[in-house]
């Protein structure tokens, strides 16, 4: 599975690529915001930090709009992979910009219907939000479970990137599913390595090192 940052945030999206297994980063307008930055400096900076497909969302909600902005996004560095809502006007950009070779994440996914589209117009990415279906009760990996047979029904390559991951559960069950990639926030990607009997049994060795040397 790749890991993806979900971050705007230099400072972590440099300490989660120092750990070596980052393979893209996910950006969306509250995470900018946050930053207080431009999308314009922010997105070429975090491309230079991450070597893997960087998400840019468009805020524009109509089809010419939302494909001006896709281009000009598009062209702030090689790395970037604009993102566009599951909206009508988002499916039809998907398919004008895949045309224009620029990779697409079709973001705000919450229906199995909506990923269809996504798939059918040639998106390079489907983001189902996991954690926001959760938190009205549902649960977020019957969409991933869904997404997965719909794909796999059609042949659609369309990559599955779980989004709004709140937990490693969340990650675990995902990969376990199939889903592609997964973006998640640092603190996440921290709990991904750890367990606590790794921690007791490395501080037991090397006490008992110490012991022998
Ligand atoms: C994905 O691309 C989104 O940026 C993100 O995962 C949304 O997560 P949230 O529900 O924690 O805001």
């Amino acid at each position: 599975m790749k890991i993806f940052i979900d971050s705007a945030d230099i400072a972590e999206i440099k300490e989660a690529a120092g750990m070596g297994f980052l393979d893209g980063c996910t950006t969306n307008p509250s995470l900018l915001a946050k930053t207080g930055r431009r999308i314009e400096d922010a997105i070429p900076e975090i491309c230079e930090i991450v070597n893997g497909p960087v998400s840019a969302e468009v805020v524009a909600t109509e089809y010419e709009p939302m494909l001006r902005e896709g281009r000009s996004l598009a062209k702030l560095h090689k790395n970037v992979v604009v993102k566009v809502p599951s909206l009508v006007d988002g499916f039809r950009a998907v398919r004008a910009l895949r045309s224009e070779e620029i990779r697409v994440n079709v973001t705000l996914c919450f229906s199995p219907l909506q990923a269809m589209l996504a798939g059918k117009m040639g998106a390079t990415y489907i983001s189902p939000f996991l954690g926001r279906i959760d938190d009205v009760s549902e649960d977020g990996m019957d969409l991933v479970r869904q997404i997965v047979r719909i794909y796999s029904n059609y042949g659609f390559p369309t990559q599955i990137l779980a989004a709004s991951i709140r937990s490693p559960l969340h990650v675990l069950r995902a990969a376990e599913l199939g889903a592609h990639c997964a973006t998640m926030p640092l603190s996440v990607i921290r709990q991904l390595s750890r367990h606590p009997l790794t921690d007791a049994g490395l501080a037991k060795f090397l006490a008992d090192a110490k012991r022998r040397s």
